[in-house]
């Protein structure tokens, strides 16, 4: 077994990739204990056993059907030496292709607008946008979830986690995605996919169908460190509108908030998060101002921080937060301080 730590210092770890793992190592849970203790892996996992941290990929794929019921392997997806070094992703398994080898009968513009609702040649008809959501952090970056399911806003909202539906449409609210996406699919196949999870598992205290502090444009100050990176992560990287007007409105009032991060987020990895996501929303429209941004050292000291900010916000005519606007993050700051955990353990 590997989880003899000691013979794979000695030996080395006798898994070769393609094997079955669970012949040799059995995987930690949410409720994994160490040497009797119960609780210490549950940060690494949203309420309803989804991983959140990197290096838990495999849990996650034991959790999907398409390897439960299909022959779903990493290496149908990933190679060491034909994929990119980016993600290594083979070339077979690019885009949608990773998914209509098996899933063939979602292929063609017709057949994708159909299943999606979504444009079919748009970012919001990607197989992965919707069933592998960024809501895995690790290594300074958002990871797609490795437990592919079905997209559902109202389960997620009971797991106090994030939904693929507002990772994209992060200037919505949580009702409006469970609203959307009861209008857009009245018949779901999946039963056990629009019923929550049973209570045992998840937090009473928020569990109201609307909480729209789990909506990234709220979370993004209340969340949990992990929540908080994962959903400004999702502000750098989700469209905006077509219209222009709307599109304007949508990256000036995000670049706000980011920059609200960037001054006040306790987390490093957070506020460079929040940097990058700034640099990624603006790079086409204020190019100068977006490498800016990208040179924000989120680890120097306040003063040193304060400066840069203000010079961003001066390139951006954007002035810091005030009024009700600066009285609501305070409300959503309390929220996420009793939430201190370490990430990217
Ligand atoms: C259905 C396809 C698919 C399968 C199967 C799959 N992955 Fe992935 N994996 C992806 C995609 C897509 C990414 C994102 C790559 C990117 O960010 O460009 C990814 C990213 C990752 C990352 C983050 C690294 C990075 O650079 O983004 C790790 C680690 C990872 N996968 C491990 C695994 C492991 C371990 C397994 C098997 C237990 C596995 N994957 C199975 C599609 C898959
Ligand atoms: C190796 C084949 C294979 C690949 C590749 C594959 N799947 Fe699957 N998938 C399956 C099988 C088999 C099922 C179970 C079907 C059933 O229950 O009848 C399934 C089920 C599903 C379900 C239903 C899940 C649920 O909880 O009801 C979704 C959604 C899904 N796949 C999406 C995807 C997406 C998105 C990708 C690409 C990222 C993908 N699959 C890649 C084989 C695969
Ligand atoms: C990867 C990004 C992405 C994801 C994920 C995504 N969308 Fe969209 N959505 C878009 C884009 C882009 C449009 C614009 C029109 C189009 O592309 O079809 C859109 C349009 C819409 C619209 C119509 C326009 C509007 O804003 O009222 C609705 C409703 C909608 N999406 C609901 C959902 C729901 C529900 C989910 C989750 C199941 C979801 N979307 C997931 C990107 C996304
Ligand atoms: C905008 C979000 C969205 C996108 C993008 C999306 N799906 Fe889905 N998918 C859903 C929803 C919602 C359901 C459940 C509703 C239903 O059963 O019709 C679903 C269900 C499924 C299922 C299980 C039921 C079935 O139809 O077999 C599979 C498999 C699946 N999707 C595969 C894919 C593949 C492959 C792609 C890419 C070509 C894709 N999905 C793109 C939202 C999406």
């Amino acid at each position: 077994m590997t989880d003899d730590l000691a013979a794979v210092m000695t030996h080395g770890d006798p898994f070769v990739p393609g094997d079955d793992l669970a012949l040799y190592s059995a995987p930690l849970w949410r409720d994994t204990s160490l040497r009797g203790q119960a609780g210490v892996f549950a940060a690494r996992f949203w309420d309803d056993d989804t991983p959140r941290l990197t290096a838990y990929e495999y849990q996650g794929l034991l959790q999907s059907r398409c390897a439960q019921r299909g022959a779903l392997t990493c290496i149908g997806c990933h190679g060491m030496h034909e994929g990119n070094p980016r993600g290594q992703i083979r070339p077979v398994a690019r885009g949608d292709g990773a998914c209509t080898s098996c899933h063939a009968h979602l292929t063609g513009p017709a057949e994708i607008a159909r299943h999606t609702r979504h444009n079919p040649a748009g970012p919001g008809a990607r197989c992965v946008s919707c069933h592998m959501p960024r809501i895995v952090y690790g290594v300074l970056d958002a990871h797609p979830s490795h437990r592919i399911e079905i997209p559902d806003p109202a389960r997620a909202i009971a797991a106090r986690r994030p939904d693929a539906c507002t990772l994209c449409h992060v200037d919505e609210s949580r009702a409006w995605a469970v609203n959307a996406r009861a209008r857009l699919w009245p018949a779901s196949t999946d039963a056990a996919a629009t019923s929550a999870p049973s209570g045992a598992s998840v937090g009473a205290s928020r569990s109201d169908p609307f909480d729209d502090h789990l909506a990234p444009r709220d979370a993004i100050f209340a969340g949990d460190p992990v929540f908080r990176a994962v959903a400004v992560d999702a502000m750098g990287r989700a469209p905006v509108p077509s219209e222009p007007a709307a599109a304007d409105r949508a990256r000036h009032e995000r670049a706000g908030a980011l920059l609200d991060v960037m001054a006040g987020d306790r987390y490093p990895a957070v506020r460079h998060l929040a940097a990058r996501a700034l640099a990624g929303l603006i790079a086409t429209r204020q190019p100068s101002v977006a490498q800016q941004a990208s040179a924000f050292d989120a680890t120097a000291s306040e003063a040193d921080r304060v400066r840069a900010l203000a010079e961003l916000r001066r390139g951006l005519s954007l002035p810091a937060a005030s009024g009700p606007e600066a009285a609501r993050i305070t409300v959503l700051r309390a929220e996420a301080a009793q939430a201190d955990i370490d990430i990217g353990e």
